[in-house]
């Protein structure tokens, strides 16, 4: 089975056997194009590219023809707005999951809809990442564009296309749009009637496992796979990571720390958080919906902090440094909010913050207040998750660079009070998409079938009391800065 993710940096494939053991990746990169400030764009055609590109040279890496891939399954970056002419043909660069230019149409959804009936029916508030205000951006600003539109896809969807020639669309990303009625699981015509985007633009949307095409004859001689392939829905990055983590059931949650990081709990049925503070979406796992917390600047938030204050010392000795510092790092706090925010403060405008600098801080304190920070903005996500109805939190499957090191692993098991465990698959994302397809040919006869037969757990942390009882003080003081800084941000970024 052939697993395709279409990431914001490459795309990848993956091939995996009839067991679920991975057997190469190979992946091709992509550019970013940000024309102007808030904006995040990218070129379809160049994910094609990509992936044709890895798809070709994963099959040469195994040594198999594509003759012997039974079945393909699709991943990628969510939200993002690809506009199609009526000949399938792309209107604009895509605009991207991280694009904030669109707060003004977020207000309009609200305003034109209500945001508690908005939140009622599509489980979410709008945000500027969403598809939906997109659209409507599009409509504002590039009218000529908006006539001639025909088709609405999200970024694995274009590969679909590309792939089988349908437009169709899985449910988990279908969700992500805004534009989805989340109990019913498809498009809802009450708001897309209220924004007045046609509803014939929108594809049809599939299960997870369920086939939406075959691979095309033209497709086969790109990628070098069988004509007449099948191709299953797969799910939204998020979704199909956590099927690849084995988080599939309620009671287990995934935690990813990389660039930006992600709490993500199944829900047996349609739950939503009233205030719409986490996002809910359908999980790629028939029949199921998750709740997700996002923060921006995960790992990312070490990665800067790395490349601008301490850019020639490694990853590792950092850290290591870091273990210096005790836990709650005398009193020295990090807010994450590099990027703006979304989970809990759908907030563009929040900025990062060490608060509680003094001469005693040391260069360790400022390592272990960033990862204390990240991990505290996650347990932000966790705690509204632990409180939305869900049931006992049993474990949590950590994945992402940030979970690699120990002391970051143990610092989040003490700020969330939650055993950590890692697994064996390492590329989840692309994973979860080639188990996705696995099932849809009835290799496994469920999802947490394939999950159990083919993720293992390699690892685990559990809290540590001291730890626990130094972070049950400083998470109230981390909590009181965002309420306290809102407006100084606010004003800061009316002049920077
Ligand atoms: C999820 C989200 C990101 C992108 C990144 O809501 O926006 O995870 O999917 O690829």
């Amino acid at each position: 089975f052939l697993g395709i993710d279409t990431s914001t940096t490459s795309s990848k494939a993956l091939l995996i056997d009839s067991n679920g053991v991975v057997i190469a990746v190979a992946a091709a990169s992509h550019t970013l194009q940000t024309p102007k400030p808030l904006w995040s764009e990218q070129n379809p055609r160049e994910w094609w590219d990509a992936v044709a590109a890895s798809i070709k040279s994963v099959l040469e890496k195994a040594g198999v023809s594509g003759e012997r891939v039974v079945a393909v399954g699709l991943t990628g970056q969510m939200h993002g707005l690809i506009l199609l002419d009526e000949n399938g043909s792309v209107l604009r660069p895509a605009i991207l999951w991280n694009d904030q230019r669109t707060q003004s149409q977020c207000d309009e959804i609200h305003q034109v809809i209500g945001k508690e009936k908005f939140i009622q029916i599509t489980g979410n508030v709008a945000l500027t990442g969403f598809t939906a205000p997109k659209i409507l951006w599009v409509k504002e600003n590039e009218p000529s564009v908006y006539a001639r539109a025909k088709h609405v896809l999200l970024p694995k969807d274009y590969i679909r296309f590309c792939l089988t020639g349908e437009y169709a669309m899985d449910k988990a990303d279908g969700a992500g749009t805004v534009l989805f009625d989340l109990k019913a699981r498809d498009w809802s015509d009450e708001v897309l009637a209220a924004l007045g985007i046609p509803r014939e633009w929108m594809p049809r949307t599939f299960e997870g496992t369920a086939f939406t095409g075959k691979v095309t004859e033209e497709a086969a001689r790109l990628t070098g796979l069988k004509a007449g392939t099948p191709v299953a829905a797969g799910g939204g990055d998020q979704a199909a990571g956590a099927v690849g983590v084995g988080a599939v059931e309620p009671g287990i949650v995934g935690l990813t720390v990389g660039t930006s990081g992600v709490v993500f709990a199944t829900t047996p049925s349609a739950l939503i958080e009233p205030e719409g503070r986490l996002h809910a979406f359908c999980h790629a796992v028939p029949g199921m919906w998750h709740f997700m917390g996002v923060m921006l600047s995960a790992a990312g938030s070490l990665q800067w902090y790395r490349d601008t204050l301490a850019p020639n010392v490694s990853f590792d000795e950092l850290v290591k440094e870091a273990e210096s510092a005790p836990a709650g790092s005398e009193g020295l706090l990090f807010l994450p909010y590099l990027s703006g925010e979304r989970t809990p403060y759908p907030d563009p405008l929040a900025r990062g913050s060490f608060v509680g600098l003094t001469l005693r801080h040391t260069r360790a304190h400022m390592t272990r207040a960033v990862l204390e920070g990240v991990a505290f903005g996650l347990k932000d996500s966790f705690t509204l998750i632990q409180n939305a109805g869900l049931g006992k939190i049993t474990q949590v499957r950590a994945s992402g660079g940030g979970t690699k090191g120990a002391l970051w692993c143990q610092i989040l098991a003490s700020a969330l009070e939650a055993e950590l465990v890692t697994v064996n698959t390492s590329e989840g994302t692309a994973f979860g998409a080639a188990l996705l397809a696995g099932v849809g040919v009835g290799a496994w006869s469920d999802v947490a079938s394939a999950c159990k037969s083919t993720i293992q757990i390699t690892g685990q942390t559990l809290p540590d009391d001291a730890q626990v009882n130094s972070y049950r003080r400083s998470y109230p003081l981390y909590r009181e800065l965002y309420p306290a800084l809102k407006t100084s941000f606010e004003k800061i970024s009316q002049t920077n």
